[in-house]
């Protein structure tokens, strides 16, 4: 990545200066030979008005051509309609009196035009020369020709193109240095996510991306270690979800494994131990079965497979049913279980049945459970605004503030050893608060009037649009 960011740059900066310079040279090149051009074809015309007879090429004329021409290296040569040299600026020169061949001479001399040429010496320098018509009454009688070494012009090009290449061969360098911390900067901290994207496939959760440089990169680090810390989460749940599973168990099994103990190494048992052992024995089995149907409700709610199945419900008949359901127990321990409906009637309710009677039983269930002999088992229900509220209220022990959430945790219980006892598992309250959440509802502990606690399910009403 580092290298193909590196030499895209270069790349891309080398092709544009190489077409800004073939440009710019060609402009500039056309301008400068464009100039000399009309200087010599201007300096040509004023020889060529100055030449009034080709036969007599006086001193004054040759004198003015010679200051027209001064200051410069052009040479003029002056040949009549022959071809034949009359006069050449170049006093060494044995020209004269020659037939000279020139391309410009003959192009000039066969249209009657001036005429324009660049041509190379023998040295290989290259030469401009122009060549305009000598007019007479009779037509063209002969032609002035000038010449001159245009080496200056295409030096001052070749140096131009030296030091266009020399910038580009710097600004190329540039590029590549800066392209290149530029990738680093950005490959660095990319590096660094692919070392944090390993350890954390490894298992290792406290490793942290680097959240530094642009904003991108800050967010795509931060995203990182979210996901690192969410599966850090996981991972301790998991682990504690097993240990605590391998934990409630254990208990029962360790009991179970004591009562048989006991009956194998009792001789002779009578039967009324027998029977004593069996019932304890019973009561273990039903325990572990209650547990393991808990947790294959969570499992189901963990998987998501516990979608509700929604079905009209009649509510208010379904909390009456719980009430007549767990009187028995409530009457067991003396407790008065009574509801206090403010509304007689609800439309019904799209509800999935067997998830919001097991919310509300389990609810109720602990109410009567933790509330002590002779207590009382209040379930209110409420309609307010879109909301339906069933108000479980006791006059039990009630919840510390501290663990007023922690009791929704799962296997979470105030008196560990009083409560599994009573047979609890602490899975009750978790299943009751996601059965009403998957319902969009709420599920919520406070203290209550009178010591206790008052547990609030409150309800999206369905049966509103009814
Ligand atoms: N009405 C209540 N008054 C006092 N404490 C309560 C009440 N309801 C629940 N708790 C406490 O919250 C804990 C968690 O309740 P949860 O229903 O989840 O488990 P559990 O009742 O122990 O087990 P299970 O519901 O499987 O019988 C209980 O162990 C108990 O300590
Ligand atoms: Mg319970």
């Amino acid at each position: 990545m580092r290298f193909s960011m590196m030499a895209t740059y270069v790349a891309v900066i080398l092709i544009a200066l190489t077409l800004l310079s073939i440009y710019i040279l060609g402009i500039l090149s056309g301008n400068l030979y464009d100039s000399e051009k009309v200087k010599l074809f201007a300096k040509a015309n004023i020889i060529s008005d100055a030449v009034t007879s080709i036969t007599d090429i006086d001193e004054i004329t040759r004198f003015n051509i010679s200051q027209i021409l001064s200051g410069t290296d052009i040479r003029s040569i002056v040949v009549n309609g022959d071809y034949r040299v009359c006069f050449d600026t170049n006093s060494d020169s044995d020209l004269n009196g020659k037939i000279i061949v020139r391309e410009a001479i003959t192009k000039c001399m066969t249209n009657g035009e001036q005429a324009f040429a660049v041509t190379q010496s023998r040295n290989e320098t290259n030469m401009m020369s122009v060549a305009v018509p000598l007019i007479n009454e009779s037509g063209t009688s002969g032609s002035v020709y000038l010449v001159e070494s245009i080496s200056g012009i295409d030096s001052t090009i070749s140096n131009i193109r030296r030091n266009l290449v020399l910038f580009a061969v710097i600004i190329s360098i540039l590029v590549a240095m800066l392209s290149l911390s530029l990738s680093l900067m950005t490959t660095a901290p990319i590096d660094n996510f692919i070392a944090v994207a390993k350890e954390i496939s490894k298992g290792n959760f406290n490793i942290k991306a680097k959240e530094k440089g642009c904003s991108e990169l800050v967010e795509m680090a931060k995203a990182l270690n979210y996901m690192s810390s969410e599966l850090d989460d996981f991972e301790q749940n998991r682990k504690k979800f097993v240990s605590d599973v391998s934990h409630e168990l254990k208990t029962p099994l360790a009991t179970i494994k004591l009562i048989c103990d006991s009956i194998v190494t009792t001789e002779n048992p009578a039967p009324e131990m027998i029977q004593d052992f069996l019932g304890d024995l019973s009561d273990e089995v039903d325990r572990l079965t209650r547990l393991v149907e808990r947790l294959l409700t969570l499992t189901k709610m963990d998987a998501n497979q516990n979608a509700a199945k929604l079905t009209p419900v009649d509510f208010v008949v379904m909390l009456s049913a719980i009430v007549r359901k767990l009187t028995p127990n409530a009457e067991a321990k003396n407790i008065v279980l009574y509801q206090d409906f403010s509304v007689e009637s609800l439309n019904p309710m799209m509800l999935d049945y067997d998830k919001i009677w097991e919310a509300v039983y389990n609810v109720v269930d602990n109410a009567i459970k933790y509330t002590p002999e002779g207590g009382y088992v209040k379930l209110g229900l409420e309609l307010s605004g879109n909301t339906v509220y069933v108000r479980i209220a006791d006059n039990g022990p009630g919840i510390p503030d501290e663990e007023k959430e922690h009791i929704f945790e799962r296997f979470y219980r105030l008196d560990d050893s009083r409560a599994r006892d009573t047979g609890g598992t602490g899975l009750g309250l978790a299943i009751a608060r996601e059965a009403v959440m998957l319902h969009g509802g709420t599920l919520q502990a406070e203290n209550g009037a009178d010591g206790g606690s008052v547990f609030t399910i409150a309800l999206p009403y369905t049966g509103a649009a009814a």
